[in-house]
């Protein structure tokens, strides 16, 4: 079976409510999976959510519920936002699966058979209200520890720990050797300068049973669960394992494949394409995971994308503040698609974002109702109205500009550049309004000796309309099916291979035209 193209994000902590940065981290996966099926991969998406550790037990706790019905509850509402968001994930992993669960106590017990995993001792400040190990870093100047902290207890506790530092400079050499490895480059470089900078500390990949009960078990020693984000990478091989992936199945000597599938009979998906994440979890990805991956004797996925973070209105996101945007009430007031837009056109992949709901709204006016829907009601409206909605024969006056944005547009979808297709597919958008002002159609028909130059004219905006719906599914999936709807034509949207000039046949007949984006600058008292 050929390879496919599989695409990963991070799975979110299970602790509360979904906000834009995790709707962001899916939405632009989800854009670039939808944009590789479109130029005909078979692709692979998947996502889900981190369901063990301390946040999440003590969360359940404050609720006064088990962990388990805790995280049910919040993974449906998790899910369901992720359904209106219309992602087109194929799974959706829990870590409290019992798929998981079998792969990390395999990939356990194999790593610790091969020697990687060593018990020790360590002395330390423990805090149990935080319950975490205290550092000299976290002593006030006085040398004790802040309140916050409440009672600081010194502490010794035995655990497994990972040697990592053993395999420091081959990861070095990899990253240094594969450029493309982690995107983008200054990510690299931070990775890098980090690795080269101090020698890395083992792992610490147990925590003692006695002190945090919501884990995946141990299977060598009953006394410990394992740390959470060791259970949570592994998340990215359940799946491809759980399916019967070649390669996984070979490398971790099980088989979690239907029977009839026989070993490794599953789909090809590891090594993944991409693994998408957060800047602030890069180190557990550039760095323990292919240390972890080389461990199991597991090829690395082939880059890790790492996104920026959002702020609202110049400030962190944190929902103890009340600074936070709901993705929720964004799409009940604007609609799904002007908020996969909004999230897609401010902020490229890499750098830190800004929402604001004035730069919402304005780019919703400008480049959503103004530009796009605008072209598109009054090109339709305009051949209804003139031609009874029969498509003239071809005219090719904006074929060359169009095909070249086509290319423009692909090429920066295969570079993970969705900032800078969306802006290649606004330039269409915007040569195609100035198309209307400059000739004018409301005036040619009005000339019966400028028929010919008319039918032209409403040629070339159809058409256009119709590459602008082809290559808007990846982004606006709903705007692209109702363009096509309004075109009255029956295939499906979603194929960007031979979007090229010129299928829109002459003598078909359109639909009816509506308006895509209405606008919102009504006064609020008008719609009573
Ligand atoms: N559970 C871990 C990830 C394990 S992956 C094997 C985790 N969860 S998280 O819920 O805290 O974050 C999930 C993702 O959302 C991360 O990639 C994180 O960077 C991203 N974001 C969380 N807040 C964000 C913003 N304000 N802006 C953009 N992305 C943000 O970390």
């Amino acid at each position: 079976m050929s390879k496919s193209y599989y695409i990963t994000t991070a799975i979110d902590y299970v602790n509360g409510q979904p906000h834009l940065g995790h709707a962001y981290e899916k939405l632009i996966t989800d854009v670039i999976s939808r944009a590789r099926r479109s130029l005909g991969d078979d692709v692979f998406f998947l996502t889900g959510l981190d369901e063990h550790g301390q946040k999440v037990q003590q969360a359940a706790a404050a609720e006064g519920k088990g962990a388990q019905a805790y995280c049910d509850e919040l993974a449906a509402s998790w899910k369901a936002l992720w359904v209106r968001l219309q992602l087109t994930n194929n799974d959706f992993i829990r870590t409290t699966d019992v798929r998981h669960k079998s792969v990390v106590q395999a990939i356990l017990t194999k790593l610790h058979r091969e020697g990687h995993f060593y018990p020790e001792e360590h002395q330390g400040f423990y805090s149990t209200r935080q319950e975490t190990f205290l550092t000299d870093k976290d002593r006030l100047p006085d040398g004790s520890f802040d309140p916050i902290y409440g009672e600081v207890v010194e502490l010794v506790e035995e655990n497994y720990y990972f040697r990592l530092r053993e395999h420091q400079q081959w990861l070095i050499d990899y990253i240094e050797a594969n450029p493309e490895f982690i995107y983008p480059s200054y990510r690299r470089n931070e990775i890098l300068g980090f690795l080269r900078s101090q020698p890395l500390e083992d792992l610490c990949i147990t925590r003692p049973k006695a002190r945090l009960e919501w884990g995946i078990p141990v299977p060598f020693d009953d006394k410990f669960v394992t740390y959470v984000w060791f259970d949570a990478l592994v998340n990215y091989l359940t799946v491809p394992a759980a399916l019967g992936d070649p390669v996984v199945s070979a490398a971790l000597g099980v088989n979690f494949g239907s029977p009839q599938d026989g070993v490794g009979g599953g789909p090809s998906l590891w090594p993944a394409d991409a693994h998408v994440i957060g800047k602030d979890i890069i180190k557990f990805h550039a760095v323990f995971w292919p240390i972890m991956l080389k461990a199991m004797g597991l090829p690395l996925p082939k880059q890790i994308l790492v996104h920026g973070w959002w702020q609202k209105d110049g400030q962190k996101i944190s929902k103890s503040t009340g600074n936070i945007v709901d993705p929720v009430a964004v799409i009940d007031e604007w609609g799904v698609d002007a908020f996969r837009f909004y999230v897609t056109r401010e902020l490229d992949l890499g750098p830190d974002g800004n929402w604001t709901d004035a730069g919402f709204q304005a780019r919703y006016a400008s480049e959503l109702a103004n530009g796009l829907g605008n072209l598109v009601n009054r090109s339709l409206s305009m051949l209804k109205r003139y031609r009874n909605g029969v498509v003239p024969s071809r005219s090719d006056e904006l074929a060359p500009e169009a095909n070249r944005l086509i290319a423009e547009t692909i090429s920066n979808l295969r570079a993970y550049r969705l900032q800078s297709a969306l802006q290649s597919i606004w330039s269409l958008v915007t040569r195609a309004n100035q198309y209307v002002d400059q000739t004018a159609p409301f005036k040619l028909a009005k000339d019966p000796t400028q028929a010919a130059r008319l039918d032209e004219v409403l040629y070339n905006l159809a058409e256009t309309c119709r590459i602008l719906a082809v290559l808007l599914w990846p982004f606006l999936p709903g705007t692209s099916g109702k363009i096509f709807a309004q075109l009255e034509l029956k295939e499906d949207s979603s194929r960007m291979i031979g979007v090229e000039w010129g299928h829109l046949k002459h003598g078909h007949v359109i639909g009816e035209p509506a308006p895509l984006f209405p606008r919102k600058d009504q006064p609020k008292a008008e719609s009573k």
